[in-house]
């Protein structure tokens, strides 16, 4: 038996609750008369991890009351053959959001076709406008879908973050280097960490918050953890275990965390549903955008 301290952030009840808020407002919205939200998923090849994810995506924008198109393409299709699409993906007025899944097969270069999106559809926020907006600290751009999720988790448990210590593991554009921007703007201190951080354990026991994305299954230990700090877990790696069945790990060691943090995501039911809540609130933002123009 595990003797936890740590009060678990329920990810998937929260995602709930954002879902159904979100519902609600298309259902306003669309008796008001405004057409039904619409989102387009674009996956090119058949990445089985990657196929999930667009399914479970689908799934949760219809559950939102939100319509979803669903753009399945060959491993062979030419980065012109994706950017076609996307040029009319957004010339279409039913559609208000753009995603196009990642990883993308090697001869399409992912920073062109997400820069082809227009930035009023650019539901995943990785184009240099959404970014560029994102960075200069303005509140009108569409952030990432992940850290938008994970600064909800936070906002669950410390309705105000002001002068806290923030430690962000991983500088990604997809996660890491936006998590620090959103931080930034709650008031924390915050600090960046990666690959060629020196003595990591000692700056993550100084501080308040730690979000973890690094892919590094287990990397944060107890003895890293200020006690009572708040840990957000990122991180999604498949292990087999003994028993040659696979489950899912985060980035932090779960046993030796719990014991010590304040407030814990799990793995899987943490920041995973979140960040559909996280794309599903974009895909509303777009629509309202678009109402406007
Ligand atoms: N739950 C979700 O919905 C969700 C969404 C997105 C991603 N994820 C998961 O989150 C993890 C990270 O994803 P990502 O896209 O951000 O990955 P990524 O692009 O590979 O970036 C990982 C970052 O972590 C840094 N890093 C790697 N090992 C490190 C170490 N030992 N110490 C400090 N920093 C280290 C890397 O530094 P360098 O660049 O210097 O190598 C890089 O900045 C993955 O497990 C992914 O599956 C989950």
């Amino acid at each position: 038996m595990t003797s936890h301290s740590a009060t678990l952030i329920d990810g998937k009840a929260i995602a709930r609750g954002v879902t159904e808020t979100i519902r609600q407002e298309v259902e306003h919205l669309v008796r008001q008369g405004h057409t039904v939200p619409g989102l387009a998923v674009v996956l090119v090849g058949n990445d089985p991890a990657s196929e999930v994810y667009v399914k479970n995506k689908a799934l949760q924008t219809h559950h939102a009351g939100m319509r979803s198109f669903m753009h399945m393409l060959p491993q062979s299709t030419s980065q012109d053959e994706v950017l076609e699409l996307i040029a009319d993906l957004n010339k279409n007025p039913q559609i208000h959001g753009v995603l196009v899944q990642l990883p993308l097969p090697e001869q399409i270069d992912p920073v062109t076709v997400t820069n082809a999106i227009l930035p009023i559809k650019d539901v995943d926020g990785l184009g240099e406008v959404n970014a560029g907006r994102l960075a200069l600290g303005m509140t009108d751009g569409i952030v990432p879908c992940t850290p938008l999720g994970c600064l909800k988790l936070l906002k669950s448990v410390h309705e105000d973050m002001t002068g806290m210590n923030a430690l962000v593991i991983g500088a990604s554009i997809l996660v890491g280097r936006p998590m620090a921007q959103l931080l930034l703007k709650e008031n924390c201190t915050v600090t960046v960490a990666h690959i060629h951080t020196r003595d990591l354990p000692s700056l993550a026991r100084q501080a308040d918050i730690i979000v973890v994305a690094t892919g590094k299954s287990g990397l944060v230990r107890g003895d890293w953890i200020k006690p009572g700090a708040t840990v957000i877990d990122v991180g999604i790696t498949r292990i087999m275990q003994e028993n040659g069945r696979s489950r899912l790990v985060g980035d932090v060691n779960f046993e030796e965390v719990s014991k010590v943090a304040g407030y814990l995501t799990p793995v899987p039911g943490g920041v995973g549903p979140m960040t559909i809540a996280g794309l599903l609130h974009n895909t509303l933002q777009a629509a309202k955008l678009s109402y406007r123009e």
